[in-house]
């Protein structure tokens, strides 16, 4: 129970809680936020302060405690207080017309309105409130009983630890689909491959692998979406609106999100007519969805109708076809990749699916092939869902011809001929050489100029292959000796004076670049992107990085043993130190990086509520923010009585203004870095 609180803090924090589930609705569920970021940051930092000074106020319907769940250790098993049923499906318009004309017999008083929805592709929840309390949340699982998620989904901004309005009593099970949003989707993949992990094959897995961790701050930085379609078990059905369509609004009104496109509909042309018009629509909207479904809207008929074993008698899901078409595969080819890894690549008779030929899928590796079984000559199902890149699904067994041929690693890399080696863990093979291997040379050429690397534009592969066949280029420093052989450059094959002089332009501004960058051009095995970050920003300098021990790296976030010992591989070969010399010879350079001071207890900044504002020119915010607080700081969002320190960038707006109002001591960016950084190199 809650200890001792004053009146006036327990209204205020009443209000706070009530004010800011109510911008949280506007904002997440609407998208018409009520009041502006400043405002809204604000009152979270007045609650939040509240609730420091009387922790009781801490109370799970508080916004604050919607990240409060921290690490878990495992998903408990939850029964559902009613099954969690799945729906019959129908794939052609005659299974919709019997459908109709099944419900019309069973129930003649039926009358001819149907709620009709779009089928969300994601991953079905079960929200249990209590007088309007949200108490727990599980996945679906078998539909008897499902995992406990309740800490991950009270991460989801879009739904409402209290239920808003009139919010029914006693305990309601609300149903829907966990998704993420396409837009969602695309950035979460870009940032999986950036910081080497592997891309999601789609929304859905995506959301699934984003609701299912232990670690619900991942969750929380995953922007998924819930949109609620139906109840469960109810204590007080005569609450309940008496039609499904009603229902939907009454969900709507507590404050969860209810597709924008359902409707209500009266004949049997109209739901396929509906039909028509979502698929058309679908690649506008921003979830993946995968057909629609139509409900019957009186909900005591659907009782009367009651269940077959496994589906209810008074819906239907009318799915779209599916993306995958059955092709064969010609050829099974092999890619050598920058590492040397060798990628197995099937040739397919070109086919469309969903509107693109498709004439090439990876095979990944040897397992993922001996795992499905896929032979030469094989017809094989091809799917591509959305804009991801086409995959070999399965085999289609009964096609399989009587000459068709088994696929075998080769013992010898296709390319330069050195032996394959086998990774200790058998899933990968390897050519052993090096950027002996042309194609290696290639790719990791390839790598340097890329957009997150050196980001010399003009320089695709086939321009690469040119220089290097022609003997112009055989390292990444032999880049910036190009420009004393522009003859030659513009003798290449379809290179004109135009193209060679803007390569060379691409090359020279090139040799302005971070250290980070650098790093990662390099294209050490096992360092990305954000790998390569880490390493700039805690070394500050390369020469730092090169003679880092095993032991030291591995004290760095993102490093690993392993990728220590590549690091260090890859700094103990000569021709490796060769080429970073000349680089650095021919005019590669960055900017000295800023290091954080190590010694604390010099930080000006200790124990005090620093509050960023502004744009930074020199690092990014969160990197600004990550150096206060390893310097003592806590960092807030809004300015107010408490805060210590604004730090001022470009454009600041009111919270200077406010800040300046205050009084509050203030410091521009050169002042922060003066404090708070210090140069390791001039
Ligand atoms: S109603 C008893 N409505 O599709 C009826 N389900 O194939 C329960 N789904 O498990 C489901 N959109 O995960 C319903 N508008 C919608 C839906 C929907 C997606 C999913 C849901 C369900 C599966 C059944």
């Amino acid at each position: 129970m809650m200890s001792f609180v004053p009146s006036e803090a327990l209204n205020e924090w009443n209000d706070l809680v009530q004010r800011i589930a109510e911008c949280d609705h506007a904002y997440y569920v609407l998208d018409a936020p009520l009041v502006a970021d400043d405002e809204y940051d604000a009152l979270m930092e007045r609650l939040k302060q509240l609730e420091s000074i009387h922790p009781s106020l801490q109370q799970p319907t508080s916004p604050t405690q919607r990240v409060a769940g921290g690490l878990q250790t495992h998903f408990e098993s939850q029964e559902h207080l009613l099954g969690m049923y799945s729906l019959d499906n129908a794939f052609s318009e005659e299974q919709v017309r019997a459908f109709w004309s099944r419900i019309h017999s069973l129930v003649p008083e039926a009358k001819d309105a149907f709620c009709a929805e779009p089928k969300l592709d994601g991953l079905a929840i079960n929200l249990t409130y209590i007088d309007g309390i949200l108490i727990r949340a599980t996945t679906r699982g078998d539909g008897v009983s499902g995992e406990l998620v309740t800490a991950n989904i009270r991460t989801l901004r879009n739904i409402p630890l209290m239920l808003l309005g009139k919010a029914p009593q006693g305990i309601i099970e609300i149903r829907g689909e966990v998704v993420m949003p396409k837009s969602a989707f695309t950035a979460l993949n870009e940032r999986q491959v950036a910081e080497g992990n592997k891309p999601f094959a789609n929304p859905r897995n995506a959301a699934a692998g984003s609701l299912r961790q232990l670690d619900v701050s991942t969750t929380a930085s995953r922007q998924l979406q819930f949109f609620g379609y139906a109840v469960g078990y109810v204590d007080k059905m005569e609450q309940l609106a008496p039609t499904q369509f009603g229902l939907l609004q009454q969900l709507r009104d507590w404050g969860i999100q209810v597709a924008k496109e359902v409707v209500r509909l009266e004949a049997v042309e109209a739901l396929l007519n509906y039909y028509q018009h979502i698929q058309q629509q679908r690649d506008l909207l921003d979830y993946d969805i995968d057909g629609v479904v139509y409900k019957l809207d009186d909900r005591s008929l659907q009782q009367a109708l009651g269940m077959t074993a496994k589906f209810p008698r008074w819906a239907i899901a009318h799915k779209f076809p599916a993306q995958e078409v059955w092709t064969k595969v010609e050829a099974i080819d092999i890619q050598v990749g920058r590492t040397g890894a060798l990628t197995p690549v099937a040739r397919l008779t070109p086919v469309a699916v969903g509107g693109v030929m498709v004439s090439n899928a990876t095979l990944h590796n040897a397992d993922e092939i001996a795992r499905k079984d896929i032979r030469i000559g094989d017809t094989v199902v091809v799917r591509r869902a959305g804009d991801v890149i086409p995959e070999v699904v399965a085999v289609v067994a009964q096609m399989r011809p009587e000459d068709s041929q088994a696929f075998k690693m080769p013992d010898v890399c296709p390319v330069c001929d050195s032996d394959v080696v086998q990774e200790a863990d058998k899933s990968v093979h390897r050519c052993s050489g090096g950027l002996y291997c042309p194609a290696q040379k290639q790719r990791a050429l390839e790598h340097f100029v890329s957009r997150k690397a050196m980001d010399i534009q003009g320089l695709g592969g086939k321009v690469i292959e040119q220089l290097m066949q022609s003997g112009l280029v055989a390292h990444a420093d032999d880049l910036y000796a190009l420009k004393d052989k522009l003859l030659q450059l513009q003798a290449l094959e379809r290179m004109g004076e135009k193209s060679a002089s803007n390569i060379l332009q691409a090359i020279e501004s090139s040799k302005e670049t971070t250290l980070a960058r650098f790093i990662y051009a390099l294209g050490i095995p096992e360092v990305g992107e954000v790998t390569a970050k880490s390493l700039a920003k805690h070394f500050g300098d390369l020469a730092a990085l090169m003679q880092a021990d095993e032991a030291s790296l591995i004290e760095i976030r993102d490093v690993g043993e392993v990728v220590a010992h590549e690091i260090k591989q890859f700094f103990s070969q000569r021709h490796n130190l060769e080429v970073i010399e000349n680089l650095q010879t021919l005019g590669v350079h960055w900017c000295p990086i800023e290091k954080p001071l190590e010694d604390m207890s010099h930080s000006a900044v200790m124990n005090k509520v620093v509050v960023l504002t502004g744009t930074l020119t020199q690092m990014s915010r969160e990197d600004a923010k990550a150096m206060l607080e390893n310097l003592g700081a806590r960092v807030s969002g809004s300015v107010s009585a408490k805060t210590d320190l604004v730090i001022a960038g470009e454009a600041a707006g009111s919270k200077l203004l406010k800040a300046q109002a205050l009084g509050v001591e203030i410091w521009d960016e050169a002042t922060f870095i003066a404090h708070c950084v210090v140069k390791t190199k001039d």
